[in-house]
């Protein structure tokens, strides 16, 4: 039962909340730096014996959750043996024999260690080396509802009774909750997959079919039969069994050889919600075949909806499966937040069938390989697919800064991380496995140029197809394609913690001293923090539009600066550091700003520069008021993603100040209204034909930041629209608009001191939209989140209640509630009390999946930016056995003191420049 796991998807919440923008609402989990040094063995299975082929058949009962199984495994015998040990979890062995030549060996004994998931087959008598073993097991297993292993989910059929599909999750070792095996990703085998399952049902595997046969005693039954695997990890094994439809497409097959047939997979009546995803998938699958310069490998490609999901999405071989949010989208219905998240999930699962799939890291510690270049071709797919989105600009608004967080604590860990058992493995999915590991992927492939660095990939794939690999081969491949050494620059980056921030100096009437010093957010760098030497591409923007190429080698140098003084570091924002500059280098740029002269900083610099300031004021590098005045300056902006980080900076101030006197928190909305209520005023309401999609976006964000700021005009058209919807009348409000106008309405909206019940009625009437199942996913969630933006007392009681009942709110949403409560003023208290009341009930019900209950944990406390606070939740955990849920805590509780650090060091300052105003 000892799982614990850290999904990434959770980074992705801010998608149901425009205001936050990027990256500001969710903390992470990661392995702490203690725990770095007193590392454990990694635990691996002995290696007397090597599978080489399974040949397993499976049987899972949906009514009583039990499922057969036989597998039969073709053994390499290294050494001498009677004893094998594989893996095993929650699987109950019926029988065991040993076959080697002539001889068949029956099973002496069977002993499982559940701690370690082994379980130990003694035979009567001893396999000689060098000989081919066929080990055959029968055994029973478990359907569990814990979104792990052979799991079942439920979904409700026509006449709204309940209903349960098959499926699986087994990334990184959950494959030995379905069947016995050798669960380990180095250990690669071939697979003959064979289903047997009630007759109306698909029954999809990680091949295609070449057999499908009644069950001879039960002619309810079938028996399904996949083509026979390539050489594989275990944790990409896949199997989903349910009542699904499809929709199908073929790839053009001009760089895959063959079509490929891709199929989107829902429960009746969703398919077409499907569309968006097919369409990306098969321009994606020619486009990765392209670009590595190999076929997919598998003759199709089948993606399915998965109403019960524990993370995102997940690239089985062949057979994806997806979190419904990730994988339908209803052009009519949804959201266009969703679009950019469907497309990109897609890319990026896609991008692991050859990077992951096709080559897989040799263990764990290498998890980044996988994620980080998922992450970084992902968005160049997406990037090809979607010209128009400006997604490398994204990426900088999202993407990097999320790496910039994590990576800014003591806390944080190196991109390559030794970890020794499954809980291990689960924590170093995280921002700096995926985001850090991507932007520094982007940095090496801006340096060696894209195409380069993509040469570099090609010969790396085709070096270590079918077979597992490491960081030193990627660096090898690149190196030998760029004529270069590029270990030497990637291991300071991916085997160090943290990044520097470059202290800027003038030096000379046109020079300048650059220093580095690893950046922390606490600002408190001291002589026992790690100390590297970074190499630090400059890229330097200058006045006349040159980019100089300087590379910053040392801990100070000096480098020559255009002579009227107007410069900026890091020209599109494609290295990983912070930059402080002087404040007269910051006010030269504003200027610049100002005059809305785009062509010489564009989108991505200006988003990097609010990114830098906004980062400093929080460890106390600048101030507070200095950035005020910096965002000021953007009052004329016309790019959403710019407005996207300001938005995320004020937010994070707003919620850090939640404390300070009502005239303090008025001053900061005002300064948010004056910025994005003109914006809204701009944009409208209603969607323009042939807008484009960032505007749409832009739209979004600025209403709901106007909205959440008091914006007298568009609380009354938000109130307006809502009633007129809640009515009947659909068009009154775009699928875009809907979260942010329920939002807003929900937080206006007071009860009255009970003499209105407006604000019921309101609630109630989103309730009824979260819980109207002809609804898209995407409207759904978006509602179940509104819900948590009331103020009222009674109102979040009722919506703490819905998340303790699982026939309100599936267990995989549950996060959500959470997170939203933590995030509210008024909700966070009574999210803390409800915590500390319930705790013994709530750690019994959540903490068999460890991840969930550290999330719990994270979203309880992370909203509070007090030292007094802080003392209290350590207080309350000092007499519980935190060990399953540490990181999270010590996290929250170190994000809870950079904020009250902020506060105390800049709140009179910020008062009196309010004041002023
Ligand atoms: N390989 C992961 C799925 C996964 C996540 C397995 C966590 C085990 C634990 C998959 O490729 C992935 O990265 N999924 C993300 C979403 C993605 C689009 C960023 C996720 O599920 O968080
Ligand atoms: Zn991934």
């Amino acid at each position: 039962m000892n799982r614990s796991s850290s999904s990434y998807f959770k980074y992705f919440v801010w998608l149901l909340f425009p205001i936050f923008g990027a990256y500001l609402l969710y903390p992470y989990m990661m392995a702490s730096e203690q725990q770095q040094q007193q590392q454990q063995p990694r635990q691996v299975l002995p290696t007397n014996v090597k599978p080489n082929h399974y040949d397993l058949w499976l049987k899972p009962h949906l009514d009583t959750f039990v499922f057969e199984g036989r597998v039969k495994v073709n053994l390499d015998v290294i050494e001498s043996t009677r004893v094998i040990t594989l893996n095993t979890h929650e699987i109950k062995i019926l029988s065991a024999t040993l076959g080697y030549d002539d001889e068949t060996l029956s099973s002496a004994d069977i002993s499982y260690d559940p701690k370690k998931t082994t379980a130990s087959l003694t035979f009567s008598g001893t396999v000689p080396a060098h000989s081919q073993a066929l080990l055959d097991i029968t055994f029973e297993g478990i359907l569990n509802d814990q979104m792990t292993g052979f799991y079942r989910s439920s979904y409700k059929d026509d006449q709204g009774n309940t209903k349960y599909l098959a499926t699986t999750q087994f990334e990184p070792t959950d494959a030995r909750r379905a069947f016995p095996c050798w669960d380990e990703p180095s250990l690669k085998a071939t697979y003959d997959i064979t289903l047997a399952v009630p007759t109306e049902l698909t029954a999809l595997s990680n091949m295609n079919v070449i057999d499908e046969e009644k069950l001879k005693d039960d002619e309810k039954w079938k028996q399904v039969k996949y083509a026979t695997t390539p050489l594989m990890s275990t944790y990409l094994v896949a199997f989903v069994v349910g009542p699904f439809e499809y929709i199908e497409a073929f790839t053009t097959g001009k760089h895959n050889g063959n079509p490929i047939q891709t199929r989107v997979y829902t429960l009746p009546g969703s398919s077409e919600q499907g569309r968006l995803a097919l369409n990306v998938a098969v321009e994606a699958l020619e486009f990765f075949a392209e670009q590595f310069g190999e076929p997919y490998p598998l003759p199709k490609m089948d993606m399915v909806a998965i109403p019960d999901f524990e993370s995102g999405a997940m690239e089985n071989w062949g057979l994806v499966t997806y979190r419904n949010v990730y994988l339908l989208f209803d052009e009519k219905a949804s959201s266009i937040q969703f679009k950019k998240s469907t497309a990109y999930v897609v890319c990026h699962e896609l991008a692991h069938q050859w990077f992951g799939n096709l080559v897989t890291m040799q263990w764990w510690n290498e998890l980044y390989l996988n994620e980080a270049f998922a992450t970084w071709v992902g968005w160049l797919a997406v990037d090809h697919i979607y010209p128009e989105w400006d997604i490398w600009t994204s990426f900088v608004n999202e993407d990097m800064p999320r790496a910039l967080k994590l990576d800014a604590l003591r806390s944080s860990h190196a991109i390559e991380v030794d970890v020794a058992d499954a809980s291990e493995i689960h924590q170093i999915f995280d921002a700096i496995s995926y985001d850090k590991g991507a932007s520094v992927i982007r940095m090496l492939s801006s340096w060696l140029g894209v195409d380069t660095f993509l040469g570099g990939v090609r010969r790396y794939i085709q070096k270590h197809k079918w077979g597992n690999a490491s960081s030193n081969d990627l660096w090898n491949s690149l190196s030998e394609e760029a004529g270069m050494d590029v270990a030497k620059f990637m291991t300071l980056w991916t085997k160090h913690v943290g990044y520097p921030v470059l202290t800027i100096q003038p030096s000379g009437p046109d020079s300048i001293n650059v220093t580095q010093s690893r950046f922390l957010s606490t600002g408190d760098l001291n002589a026992q923090d790690e100390v590297t030497t970074w190499w630090v591409p400059l890229h330097m923007l200058c006045s006349d539009g040159d980019i100089k190429p300087y590379i910053l080698t040392e801990p100070s140098q000096t480098f020559q600066i255009p002579s009227d003084g107007l410069f900026k570091l890091n020209a599109g924002q494609t290295a990983l550091y912070r930059v402080h500059y002087p404040q007269a280098t910051i006010l030269r740029l504003a200027d610049q700003i100002k005059q809305q002269d785009q062509e010489l900083l564009g989108t991505a610099d200006r988003v990097g520069l609010i990114s830098d300031v906004g980062s400093l004021m929080v460890s106390g590098e600048q101030s507070t008021t200095a950035f005020l005045e910096l965002a000021r300056s953007f009052e004329h902006e016309k790019e959403y993603f710019v407005w996207s980080q300001l938005a995320s900076h004020m937010k994070s101030l707003i919620s850090a100040w939640y404390e300070q006197p009502k005239e303090v928190m008025d001053g900061l909305l005002s300064v948010r209204r004056e910025l994005f209520g003109p914006l809204a005023e701009r944009l409208g309401w209603d969607v323009r034909a042939n807008e484009n999609d960032l505007t749409n976006l832009l739209r979004v964000l600025a209403i709901s930041n106007a909205g959440l700021s008091k914006h007298e005009a568009t609380i009354q058209e938000a109130k307006k629209r809502f009633w007129a919807y809640v009515e009947g009348d659909n068009e009154v409000l775009h699928p875009n608009l809907r979260s942010t106008v329920f939002n807003i309405v929900l937080s206006e909206l007071t009860n009255n001191n009970g003499n209105d019940d407006e604000l019921t009625r309101a609630w109630e009437a989103v309730l009824t939209i979260y819980q109207d199942e002809s609804l898209s996913s995407d409207q759904r969630l978006m509602a179940l989140v509104a819900l948590g933006y009331t103020r009222d007392a009674a109102l979040i009681e009722r919506y703490l209640a819905m998340a303790s009942d699982e026939s309100q709110v599936r267990s995989q949403d549950v996060i959500y509630i959470y997170s939203r409560l933590g995030d509210s003023v008024e909700g966070r208290d009574r999210l803390y009390k409800y915590f500390v009341d319930n705790f013994d009930k709530l750690h019994v019900k959540f903490s068999k999946n460890i991840s969930m209950f550290g999330n719990i944990v994270q979203s309880t406390v992370q909203g509070y930016a007090s030292f007094d606070k802080l003392k209290v939740i350590k207080e309350f955990f000092k007499d519980k056995d935190t060990k399953e849920y540490a990181r999270p805590l010590q996290q929250s509780l170190e994000s809870i003191h950079v904020r009250a650090k902020w506060v105390e060091r800049d709140s009179d300052s910020v008062r009196t420049w309010i004041l002023s105003q």
